[in-house]
């Protein structure tokens, strides 16, 4: 067994004291209550038994409706979302826990079946995506997006700031900015879906206007010790293509380190080329790392970079979805249960709350 002796223990994190530093990471389950895409007594039930994390992000919760990008997914923009929220960050701080609300607006991975109003997904510039979506009415192929005017893109700064809001009053901790997987947010910083030749696009300042406006908003809105980004430079994933993320990223995380957050979730690939140490200097804040792992089982030993200091906190997805206990079972390295992909998305308490805890 590798050594481990950080990561059990305590870390400030922007206004909340972690008692670890083990984080349960963002993952959408599709299993809110339509319509209204609210929150339910399951989903409660589900994150409380994960609050022996250190601290848990929610799922991707959408901060408007046309920020929807998949089925059954939360939101944080209506009256009824706010209070169906409280019974989960009400469960969560019962059991000790500490629980931030991802926002994620999908841009152009969404469709308008998804949509009330059936409202066409935005981006940055009018470039669809290729694969389908799986909507109400089936799976169907991603639609070319509509180009953001300026009014669109102020209006979505908004909405996050409201969303900000709206997570604060249902009981949240904080929020996560969703800056990654090829959302709406990483769609600017990209090279193929932001062709723009405004202030929002063209040159590395463009590219990282809209995430740094989107930050400073939602700052600006709940405070900045209770924000954080999420980041995944080079991430293919949702057809993104990055030519320059060593300038892009510094650029942008030099800029993020003025605003004070609480923490950045920086996702690592292999595609990097260790631009993960570049950014751990301009970064003196916490920092939550999603370590990428080729050639072994994710555990134990991944909270190893905590103490060889290239991360404070360590999250895990996958891991969480099957152990619930995860904290106690990297405590012992194991056993863990394994996760089964056939439920990750939609259905009811199967595969969701029914995995066993240890003893
Ligand atoms: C079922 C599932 C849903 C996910 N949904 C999200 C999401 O909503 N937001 C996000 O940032 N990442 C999401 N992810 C990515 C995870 O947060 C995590 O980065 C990824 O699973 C790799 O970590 P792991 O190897 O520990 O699972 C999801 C992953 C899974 C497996």
């Amino acid at each position: 067994m590798s050594e481990v002796t950080k990561a059990f223990t305590p870390v400030q994190v922007g206004k909340n004291l972690l008692k670890n530093r083990i984080v349960m990471a963002p993952m959408t389950r599709s299993r809110a209550q339509d319509p209204g895409s609210l929150a339910t007594d399951l989903m409660a039930l589900y994150y409380s038994q994960r609050a022996s994390a250190g601290l848990i992000i929610s799922e991707g919760i959408q901060p408007s409706v046309v920020g929807q990008g998949y089925i059954q997914t939360p939101g944080l923009y209506s009256k009824e979302q706010v209070a169906s929220w409280r019974q989960v960050t009400d469960a969560v701080h019962a059991a000790g826990g500490v629980i931030f609300a991802q926002l994620m607006h999908s841009g152009r991975i969404g469709h308008a079946d998804l949509h009330e109003g059936a409202l066409a997904p935005m981006a940055p510039s009018a470039v669809a995506a290729e694969g389908q979506a799986y909507t109400t009415n089936g799976m169907q192929d991603f639609p070319v997006p509509v180009e953001m005017t300026e009014a669109d893109i102020l209006q979505t700064i908004e909405d996050f700031a409201n969303a900000a809001r709206n997570a604060v009053e249902a009981g949240f901790d904080g929020v996560e900015i969703h800056g990654a997987n090829g959302y709406l947010v990483h769609q600017f910083l990209s090279d193929n879906v932001n062709l723009r030749t405004d202030a929002w696009g063209s040159s590395v300042e463009g590219h990282i206007k809209f995430p740094l406006e989107v930050t400073k908003a939602v700052v600006a809105a709940i405070g900045a010790d209770r924000v954080g980004i999420r980041l995944s430079p080079a991430n293919p994933f949702n057809g993104i293509v990055e030519n320059n993320i060593q300038a892009t990223y510094t650029a942008l995380v030099s800029e993020l380190a003025k605003l004070d957050l609480a923490y950045l979730h920086f996702m690592e690939n292999p595609m990097q080329n260790g631009l993960v140490t570049e950014i751990r200097a301009l970064w003196t804040n916490p920092l939550i790392l999603n370590v990428f792992v080729a050639d072994r089982a994710k555990g134990r030993d991944d909270l190893v970079a905590i103490d060889e200091g290239r991360a404070d906190l360590i999250s895990f997805g996958q891991l969480f979805i099957s152990n619930p206990d995860l904290p106690a079972r990297l405590l012992s390295d194991g056993p863990y249960n394994e996760a089964n992909p056939a439920t990750f998305y939609g259905g009811a308490a199967e595969g969701y709350t029914d995995y066993s805890t240890l003893g």
